[in-house]
């Protein structure tokens, strides 16, 4: 069995940076109310004719972390692409990308999993990998939430978390032992899927079907819903058994971690993490302040610039791990 590492890490957020005041103008929200309940002060949001979608925001910062791997894009055997905003209800952004990076015909899959997209994500890559099926493999997570939110205020509790934004890592076999992925943990509970959840359009709620049923009505399925306080319970939840799981699988204590990359969910919820956790303050990165939720973003994106930082260097155990829609969550323990 071979293992994998992190070659490259790259991030694109678009431009366009709108605040919690840009938001009260929209809605009735303010500051206060968002920054107490969620940490956020601003959001990235694709603003009309800047080009950017989830696909091509996912090939800017794949191309940042194919040049850090110091890779050739004709290297990479496999795209894996994570997303609940798909610029396509079929087919997957994986494709686009693909022909976007003009790579020959490398197989694409996209993964479905929302804000665990990117862990799931690299957990596949990482079992190529580890079989020797493939050497390099792209990872990307990309979010256009804007596009779909609804910005009065009947969706304001929704609307004001989520943020645009996209993050890539090239997974690669590694030459050293004991260097790179150690493990990853997956779960899902899908009788909680509904609780945050879009469910149109879809084959249940096609278009018509949804003009027909709801000319103006409020039960509308094509914003996402989400039962936020059964979201937070579960969340801090999760994210602190799948943390356990990972570092006993490998035999190691809290103490051993050396940077602890979570969800970008809330600020709320890291925080609470990282209390139960008794993790100092330079051991959790958080961004969330400056790109609000990025869903299967938010850990590329997050670990991409703790890198960039120096926050995260070699020899570093770093663990990331994920709770959201479906509910999923995971996590994976690296030796960096
Ligand atoms: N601005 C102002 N007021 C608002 C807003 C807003 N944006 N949104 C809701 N309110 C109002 C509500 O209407 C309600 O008013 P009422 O008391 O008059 O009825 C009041 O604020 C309280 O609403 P709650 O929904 O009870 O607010 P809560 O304290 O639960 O906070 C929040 C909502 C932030 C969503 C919280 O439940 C939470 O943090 N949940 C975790 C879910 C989460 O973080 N999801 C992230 C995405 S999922 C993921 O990534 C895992």
């Amino acid at each position: 069995m071979y293992q994998t590492k992190i070659a490259g890490l790259g991030k694109y957020v678009p431009e366009n940076v709108v605040t919690n005041d840009d938001l009260s103008k929209l809605m009735d929200t303010n500051d206060e109310w968002i920054t107490e309940r969620t940490g956020i002060k601003e959001r990235r949001h694709i603003k009309k004719g800047d080009g950017n979608t989830t696909a091509s925001m996912g090939v800017k910062a794949a191309k940042i972390a194919i040049e850090r791997a110091g890779i050739s894009k004709d290297d990479i055997d496999l795209i894996v692409f994570a997303t609940l905003s798909p610029d396509y209800y079929f087919p997957g952004c994986g494709v686009q990308v693909q022909e976007m990076l003009e790579i020959a015909t490398c197989p694409a899959l996209d993964v479905r999993n929302q804000c665990s997209g990117f862990i799931y994500a690299v957990s596949v890559a990482d079992q190529f990998i580890k079989t020797g099926m493939y050497k390099n493999v792209l990872v990307i997570g990309s979010e256009n939430h804007s596009g779909g939110l609804d910005f009065t205020t009947r969706g304001r509790s929704v609307s004001v978390i989520f943020g645009d934004g996209a993050g890539a890592a090239v997974l690669t076999r590694s030459d050293h032992n004991g260097q790179g992925i150690l493990s990853t943990h997956l779960h899902s509970e899908g009788k909680h899927a509904l609780e945050l959840s879009l469910k149109g359009p879809s084959t249940n709620h096609w278009v018509p079907k949804i003009i027909a049923e709801n000319p103006q009505g409020d039960d509308i399925p094509y914003y996402p819903y989400m039962n936020g306080q059964f979201v937070f319970k579960n969340a801090i939840q999760r994210f602190s058994e799948v943390i356990n799981e990972g570092l006993q699988e490998n035999g190691l204590s809290v103490s051993d971690i050396d940077m602890l990359i979570p969800h970008q969910a809330n600020l709320r919820i890291s925080q609470f993490v990282q209390q139960k956790f008794k993790l100092a303050d330079d051991k959790v990165y958080n961004n969330i302040q400056k790109y609000g939720n990025t869903t299967a973003a938010s850990i590329p994106i997050a670990l991409t610039e703790a890198w960039e930082q120096g926050k995260v260097k070699e020899g570093d155990t770093v663990v990331l791990a994920a709770f959201g829609s479906g509910f999923t969550w995971g996590s994976a323990i690296i030796k960096w």
